[in-house]
């Protein structure tokens, strides 16, 4: 079957001599046999499951479906474990892992006789890390989204993943609902596999990377229990095959016109503010350096939030109605002209094919541009005195009020202190102030902790405030709400101006301008600048000090430096192996 294409894995497999034929050996040694691999592609099944990983714990039994898939179209398949990432459960931050998740997977396919690969991910870190890793190695590859998971149900009401326990987390602090209640909650907030449910990190993710070409057309919308889930795994097994015998590699696919419907689509779907940071991270990988925060500024101009999914809007629709009103195709076809649909994907044919026979099934979950959810894109991005390099806000989740802010700052190094006024009844704080935490940027945090949607003072809780200005150079979850500036670059812990801020002074928030600014005088600033002391290295060895030696900042997309070349393209793979 393979008369034109030389595989990658005869290198390790067809040749005369002694370490091939030890090759084999070995693989004999599992129960293969010739038959088993000769003239066949090598599909390595990526899978990142876990049972420290609750949103992949049906990837078991479903790589089965995918070995199926590409057992039939003729491939020879072997799975291979990656690590996991559960954003939920990894401290202090999933980020902090994503490029050696990135790196690793990298090397593996590199070191082992593959010819492609199908990347098995969902849970937020794991779609760009798997993504990182296979445009660096550079062979064809295919994603498979785990799927969001079911609704969430108590007490007759329907939840929504992270957005409704922020907000039931303030109810039960301000004593309006009891620790029974809560209990419950809690548990009936996440029913079974699957990522969160709303439009947060997980669900922006794999609508961002189907948008750019590389799952098949529909899959980032399917629940991970449908039976169409398993189908999928299936379809996507039978496919990588075919993409090797067309030599069909991420570089073709991951052009820049492909980034910029990733984040058209992102837009649209009201995105996590965690998108930015993945989509200018495999936009430099796959040699785009050019793709950056003013892309998302211009997006988020044009490109209307029509996607009704919590936690933007109010209509408390999640992904599996989504799915029902005709998922990411439909939504794409409804952006049609703001899409460079002539772009190809994994099935080898341009998105059009795909998306122009979609048609929305529920007005109201995918609306109109006429009628959009929010008028803009879901993001925008600031820039000023105290954020030269940029920062980000979600104007579609929060409240208007604070599109315009001025407000004195309330500063906190570190989230212990943040947290004693928090949680202090008597604390000197009011819904005007801006409260400001720093050192919790990509080496300060370290890796960005999503401590950015800083809670509500119990204090204004009581006196039923909602939403107040807040400032930070962390991220914060993709289901989170509220009137958050995140990301400011460049970090206060390497002595961005954020470092630089006291309690009291006055802060400028206009984000139809796209301004933020620090009211103090530059010779202030410059004397608290030289007076400024950098705080000692967070790690003495091991990946925390590489990490801490190389990440790039916010807006270069928080990858390693040395994983760039300096074109931003892929190292590629060196003649030794
Ligand atoms: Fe895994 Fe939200 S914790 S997707």
């Amino acid at each position: 079957m393979t008369d034109t294409i030389k595989l990658r894995s005869q290198r390790w497999l067809a040749n005369d001599d002694f370490r091939t034929a030890n090759h084999r050996s070995r693989f004999m040694q599992m129960g293969f046999e010739r038959k088993d691999w000769e003239g066949k592609p090598v599909v390595a099944i990526i899978n990142s499951w876990s049972e420290f990983n609750p949103c992949h714990s049906h990837f078991r039994q479903r790589v089965e479906d995918v070995r199926r898939g590409i057992l039939q179209e003729g491939g020879f398949a072997l799975e291979m474990p990656s690590m996991s990432l559960n954003d939920a459960l990894v401290k202090p931050s999933a980020l902090l892992y994503r490029n050696m998740m990135a790196m690793e997977i990298e090397e593996m396919i590199r070191c082992y006789p593959i010819d492609a690969v199908v990347l098995m991910g969902g849970c937020d870190k794991t779609t760009p890390a798997m993504l990182l890793g296979a445009i660096s190695a550079g062979v064809p590859a295919i994603f498979l989204p785990a799927g969001p998971m079911q609704r969430g149900h108590f007490g007759g009401r329907t939840l929504g993943s992270g957005s409704d326990a922020f907000k039931f987390w303030d109810e039960h602090r301000a004593g309006r609902i009891s620790d029974a209640q809560w209990e419950g909650i809690i548990g009936g907030i996440a029913r079974g596999p699957g990522t969160c449910m709303t439009m947060g990190t997980a669900s922006t993710m794999t609508a961002i990377v189907e948008a750019l070409g590389m799952s098949l057309p529909g899959a980032s919308s399917i629940p991970a229990v449908d039976a169409a889930h398993q189908r999928l795994a299936a379809q996507t097994g039978r496919r990588i095959v075919g993409m090797v015998l067309e030599n069909l590699r991420p570089a073709r696919i991951l052009t820049r016109c492909a980034f910029l419907n990733a984040i058209t689509v992102a837009m649209a779907m009201g995105c996590s503010t965690n998108a930015i940071i993945h989509i200018i991270a495999l936009a430099r990988r796959a040699g785009h350096a050019d793709v950056g925060l003013e892309d998302f500024d211009r997006a988020s101009r044009r490109v209307p939030v029509v996607a009704n999914i919590r936690p933007n809007g109010d209509s408390g629709y999640l992904m599996e109605d989504f799915f029902l009103a005709g998922g990411l195709p439909a939504l794409m076809s409804r952006l049609g002209a703001l899409l460079h649909l002539d772009e190809i994907c994994v099935t080898g044919e341009s998105l059009r094919v795909h998306v122009s026979p979609a048609q929305v099934l529920n007005e109201d979950v995918i609306r109109p541009l006429a009628r959009p959810v929010y008028g803009e894109g879901a993001l925008a991005v600031l820039r000023g005195n105290l954020a030269p390099d940029g920062c980000v806000i979600k104007p579609s989740a929060m409240s208007p009020k604070f599109m315009n802010h001025r407000g004195p700052a309330l500063v906190f190094d570190d989230y212990p202190s943040l947290k004693r006024m928090l949680d202090d009844p008597d604390a000197e704080v009011t819904e005007d102030h801006v409260i400001l935490l720093r050192n919790a940027g990509p080496k300060g945090g370290p890796g960005m902790p999503e401590w950015g949607m800083i809670p509500l003072p119990l204090k204004l809780i009581r006196q039923g405030v909602r939403d107040m200005l807040r400032v930070s150079d962390a991220r914060m979850s993709g289901t989170s709400y509220g009137a958050c500036v995140l990301h400011v670059a460049p970090e206060a812990w390497v002595g961005g101006p954020l470092a630089l801020v006291q309690t009291g002074d006055l802060i400028v928030v206009d984000v139809p301008a796209r301004r933020i600014r620090l009211d103090v005088e530059d010779a202030e600033l410059d004397r608290r600048r030289a007076a400024w002391v950098a705080p000692p290295a967070r790690f003495g060895r091991g990946y925390g000090r590489m990490f801490a030696e190389h990440i790039l900042q916010a807006d270069q997309g928080c990858d390693m430096d040395f994983l760039l070349t300096q074109t931003g393209a892929s190292a590629g793979e060196p003649d030794i192996f």
